[in-house]
This record gives structure tokens, C-alpha cells and sequence, in this order.
């Protein structure tokens, strides 16, 4: 059913407290990615605020664009459909140009409140919902979703894309795992091929991406020419790039880690303008090195050096000593 042309797009994936307006900052400025999607915004019964809007999607100030220009989307999570599109409005009205919605979401607290991945038992609320905001939203505005392949088992996969893809989504993010497999690896890429040619709208491909070959395998598998970079963006933080360069034609260049270093401490100095005090620039630069680790040797000895300091202080030389600054 779904023959429509796309050319290759690359996502970076919403992350909540991973993937946070710092990060989203760092990565797109790296380059390679056409969009991406803000951390969830949760929404229960109350209308959030600008001030919650622009904390959670800086990038709102800014034409929807991250610092390096990059189109970001606002991810809403939440279930009662009406004040869903309330919050939709608002976030319109602050200068959302995209919206998107969480059907994925594993966390228990978000499941009981009956949000995330649990709605993907019940096709129908899925499809109240984004037919609800469809209908309250200007129809300039892209809608689009985000889902896994079920909760328990992918049983009712393709009556929930169909949910979404009729309510009126005008895209569909897949990321081929259930809830209930969380982030174990394998991701189910051959699912996300049958959910894209069930559907008439673009699907993209997510899960497990973390290399150039990965990408190329889930393209494949998938059919997909859309791709969603999650966890691998962040431990890779060149990934996208070298994708992008791969379309192109261009020659593949790895980033060494000495270029890695000096984004180490841009992200640093991102996260010191954005909170002075020492916890959270420590916290995060802490996060992001103990998944670097994997990929890269240097990143696990700067881990092992900074792990039991506490003071932005007394880490920033040694992250400028290593950029050569
Ligand atoms: C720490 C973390 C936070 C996440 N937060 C969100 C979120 O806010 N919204 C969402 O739709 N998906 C969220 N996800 C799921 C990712 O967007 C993505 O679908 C998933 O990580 C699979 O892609 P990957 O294998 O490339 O990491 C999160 C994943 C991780 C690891």
C-alpha cells in the first residue's frame, strides 16, 4: 500500500533526560540530521505555561530551530484527547510548527496515568486521540506519531498504525520493539516493513541503530528511507554526519577523539550557560561519557579521571586540557 517517495531523512530521536535541549544543541550542530524531537511533554490535566513550554523546547524561541538550524518537533505524551489539543494549541501558540505524539512511552508511571505505550492496547483511544488533536489543530500544522510494536506482543501492531495513520497523522515513527522488550536488542526491523506497507502515510525506521551498517541494514529491512537515530546518536556523536556523508557520495570520515574532545567541552560549557550550578553540567557530562565508553577507549579513561569529582571546576581544565584549549 505505501509507495510513497521519499528521499533519505534522518531523525534524532526524543530521549527524555538524555536527549535534552543541551544535547539536541550539540548533536545538530555535529550535523546530519534533517530534524529533531523534543523530550515528551507531559500532559495531564492542566495547560502548561510559555515558561514550561520554552523550558522543555528552548528551541520554540528560536523559529523551531535548534542553534545550528535544525527543524525541531514538540513531542506531547498523554491520553485525554481534549486537553491534549488544548495544550497543542498553546504549544501552536508559542510557535510549535510540528507536533508529534508519544504511543511508546514504557515508563510505569506514565503507563498507569494511562499515557505511552499502554494506549497501544486500545487502537481505538489512539485513534480518538489523534483525530481530536487533528480536527483542534490548524491543518497547516504536521501531526504526526511515534509508536512501538505493541506492549506485550506485536498482536494488535497494525491496528494501531492504521489508529494513527486514519485519525489523520500525516507520519508515523516505528520503533520495533514492544514495551514490554524495552531496549533489548534485536529490534524487530522486518515489523516495521509490514507496518510501513500497511499504511498510507511515510513511515520511519527506528531502533538499534549504531553504526553505518546498522543504518544501511534497517533501510533494507525496512523499506524505509527515514530513518530515527537514538541511543547510537548519543554514543556516536558523529553518527549522523557520517551517514549523511555516506548519501551524499561523500567520503566517510569517523570523527578521531580528538575532535570528540572538543565537543566534550562544548557540551560542558552548553550546559554550564544553562545551569551554573555544578550538579547538573557534572550529571550530564557524567551520562554522556558512561555511554561514549562503549564506543570509544579515551572516553572510558576521562570517565574513570573525572568519576569522583563533583566540582565544574575542577573538571573543566582537565575536559580543556584534553581539547587542547
Ligand atoms: C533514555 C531514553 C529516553 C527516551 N525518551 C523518549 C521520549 O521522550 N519519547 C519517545 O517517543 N521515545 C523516547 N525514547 C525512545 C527513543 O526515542 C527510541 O525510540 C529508542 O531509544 C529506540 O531507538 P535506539 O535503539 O536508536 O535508541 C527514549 C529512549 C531512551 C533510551
Amino acid at each position: 500500500m505505501n509507495d510513497i517517495k521519499q528521499k533519505s531523512r534522518l531523525i534524532l530521536a526524543p530521549m527524555q533526560g538524555l536527549c535534552d535541549p543541551v544535547m539536541r544543541d550539540l548533536l545538530t550542530r555535529i550535523g546530519g540530521y534533517d530534524e529533531c524531537v523534543s523530550e515528551f511533554v507531559r500532559i495531564t490535566h492542566t495547560v502548561h505555561s510559555r515558561q514550561t513550554w520554552l523550558k522543555h523546547v528552548p528551541e520554540l524561541a528560536n523559529g523551531n530551530k535548534t542553534f545550528a538550524g535544525t527543524p525541531c518537533t514538540v513531542q506531547l505524551l498523554g491520553s485525554d484527547a481534549e486537553n491534549m489539543a488544548v495544550n497543542a494549541l498553546e504549544a501552536v501558540r508559542f510557535g510549535a510548527d510540528k507536533i508529534d505524539l508519544n504511543f511508546g512511552c514504557p515508563a510505569p508511571t506514565v503507563n498507569k496515568h494511562q499515557g505511552g505505550a499502554v494506549l497501544l492496547k486500545e487502537p481505538q483511544r489512539i485513534f480518538e486521540i489523534v483525530q481530536t488533536l487533528r480536527r483542534r489543530m490548524p491543518s497547516e500544522i504536521p501531526l504526526t506519531a511515534k509508536m512501538r510494536l505493541g506492549f506485550e506482543d506485536t498482536s494488535l501492531a497494525l491496528e494501531c498504525a492504521a489508529a494513527i495513520a486514519e485519525g489523520g497523522a500525516c507520519a508515523l515513527t516505528v520503533h520495533a520493539r514492544t514495551k514490554v522488550e524495552g531496549y533489548e536488542p534485536p529490534a524487530h526491523w522486518e515489523w516495521v516493513r509490514k507496518i510501513r506497507d500497511s499504511v498510507n502515510i511515510p513511515v520511519t525506521a527506528n531502533g538499534d541503530v549504531f553504526s553505518l551498517e546498522d543504518y544501511l541494514a534497517i533501510k533494507e529491512t525496512s523499506g524505509c528511507q527515514s530513518v530515527m537515530l537514538g541511543r547510537g546518536a548519543v554514543i556516536r556523536p558523529d553518527l549522523a554526519r557520517q551517514i549523511k556523508q555516506y548519501e551524499q557520495g561523500e567520503s566517510v570520515r569517523q570523527a578521531d577523539f580528538a575532535e570528540i574532545s572538543g565537543w566534550i567541552l562544548l557540551f560542558f560549557d552548553l550546559c554550564l550557560q544553562k545551569e551554573t550550578n555544578n550538579k547538573y553540567p557534572v550529571a550530564r557530562l557524567k551520562q554522556w561519557l558512561g555511554m561514549m565508553k562503549k564506543a570509544y577507549p579515551q572516553a572510558q579513561n576521562l570517565f574513570e579521571q573525572i568519576r569522583a569529582l563533583k566540582e565544574a571546576d575542577q573538571i573543566r581544565p582537565i575536559l580543556a586540557d584534553l581539547a587542547g584549549k
